[in-house]
């Protein structure tokens, strides 16, 4: 006899709700004063000078993500979003250029994309990594591709082997979006660093923060250099610089603050405590759940370490006797366990893509005539991110501060109450 379910008035296994995550304390508190009393709270200037490449905190703090990642060049933004942007520049997009990109990520990846008037092509994702599927991305490219962007999701790291190979092989570009999976590694190769250029994010919600706040990533010289100018007004520095190329190098005002600056160096210094309770806890979640039957805990690859920046569970509707993801999702609800079902819609399904009107009025950049090729948006081009979306996946955010193994236990726990009542909760579906 097992003990009735939640939904169906029984008691649930947890009463309490889940504390917030702050990883905020006396040491982003001091550093923050320091600037305050200092009097220099951005220090960036619009034009070539010492100031360019911004204050002492501003530079420390590029230093001190450099070396913690091992990239040549770290370059902060004030946001992953226009990282991104910043990126696709720095790859040496050009308008016209198709980039593959996965359709299962936040949409600010495809739109850094079509804000440089190129074309997202999206390939499908995998249901083991949830990132892009290296022989959907083979099939997706044509003469026209120059890049591929990878996002991280949820922490584990895509499948970077094949996608570099592809990479090399068609001469094309890797952006890194590594903006979930700070910390992630793959063949002990930090996120981010893997290929041409990524980009990390540091808003509110990820691992460690500043508010809002990214960090541009790359090894290579002219990335570096274009990611800079870029940030900061490039247009306005070319001349003094007497740089003869200056192809991508029309900037914006991307720049980072002291503050923002001064928190994230002090947020990097917590960062490795903070993925190693991630990974107990996920590791400690994962043991749990592996052998429920239906419930396909979050995988990770050889070759790969995870950030559990989220924990994803894919059901296996056939082995759940067929009761729908909403029904599990209120039935964990029921019993205390916040989920999420499903993540972002397929992002070729959003307006944008299903109107082709982006920039103006006319179709930009699918007709500015940089570009003559064929794309389709269509629902069905991406079956997995669909099927991932629509039916199977649940996504937790339990593998972080303050929380412990005790909680992930009640996790574990509402699973397994759910798992082991599934006849009774077909009844509670069908009333
Ligand atoms: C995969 C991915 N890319 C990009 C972003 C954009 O990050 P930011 O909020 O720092 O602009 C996010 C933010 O959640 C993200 O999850």
């Amino acid at each position: 006899m097992t003990a009735r379910l939640a939904i169906a008035g029984g008691s649930p296994v947890r009463s309490q709700p889940f504390p917030p995550q702050n990883t905020v304390g006396e040491e982003e508190r001091r550093a923050v004063l320091e600037v305050l009393d200092s009097g220099v709270l951005s220090r960036f200037l619009g034009e070539w000078s010492d100031d360019f490449l911004g204050g002492r905190q501003v530079k420390t703090c590029e230093q001190a993500f450099a070396e913690r990642f091992g990239a040549k060049h770290a370059v902060s933004v004030n946001s992953a979003t226009t990282g991104l942007q910043v990126a696709v520049a720095a790859a040496g997009i050009e308008p016209g250029d198709e980039v593959i990109v996965s359709p299962y990520t936040m949409s600010a990846s495809a739109a850094a994309v079509v804000l440089h008037d190129a074309i997202p092509v999206f390939a499908d994702v995998e249901d083991s990594t949830y990132g892009l599927d290296p022989a959907a991305v083979r099939v997706a490219i044509t003469p026209r591709t120059r890049a591929v962007l990878v996002t991280h999701l949820f922490g584990h790291p895509a499948r970077m082997d094949e996608l570099l190979e592809l990479g090399r092989e068609h001469e094309l570009a890797i952006i890194e979006d590594a903006a979930q999976s700070i910390g992630a590694t793959w063949r002990g190769g930090e996120t981010g660093t893997l290929g041409t250029v990524g980009v990390l994010s540091l808003n509110y919600h990820k691992i460690i923060h500043s508010g809002e706040g990214g960090m541009v990533l790359t090894q290579d010289d002219r990335a570096g250099q274009i990611a800079r100018l870029v940030r900061n007004h490039g247009e306005a520095v070319v001349d003094e610089l007497g740089l003869d190329d200056v192809a991508n190098t029309v900037g914006s005002n991307y720049r980072l603050s002291e503050i923002h600056a001064a928190i994230a160096v002090e947020q990097l210094k917590k960062l490795d405590a903070l993925l190693a309770h991630r990974r107990e806890l996920g590791e400690a979640l994962t043991d749990r759940l592996r052998d429920l039957p239906g419930i396909e805990p979050a995988e990770v690859v050889e070759g790969a370490t995870h950030s559990y920046y989220v924990y994803p569970v894919r059901l296996n509707l056939d082995e759940l006797k067929c009761v729908s993801r909403d029904a599990i999702a209120k039935a964990l609800e029921a019993e205390g366990i916040p989920v999420s079902q499903g993540y972002v819609r397929p992002l070729y399904l959003q307006a944008m893509y299903q109107r082709r009107i982006a920039r103006g009025t006319k179709g930009a950049p699918w007709t500015s005539g940089h570009w003559q090729g064929e794309v389709s948006y269509e629902a069905g081009i991406c079956p997995v991110a669909e099927r991932l979306h629509e039916s199977e996946l649940l996504l937790l955010d339990v593998c972080r501060v303050p929380l412990d193994t005790n909680d992930v236990g009640d996790v574990a726990n509402a699973f397994e109450k759910v798992v082991a009542n599934l006849d009774a909760l077909r009844e509670v579906e069908v009333a």
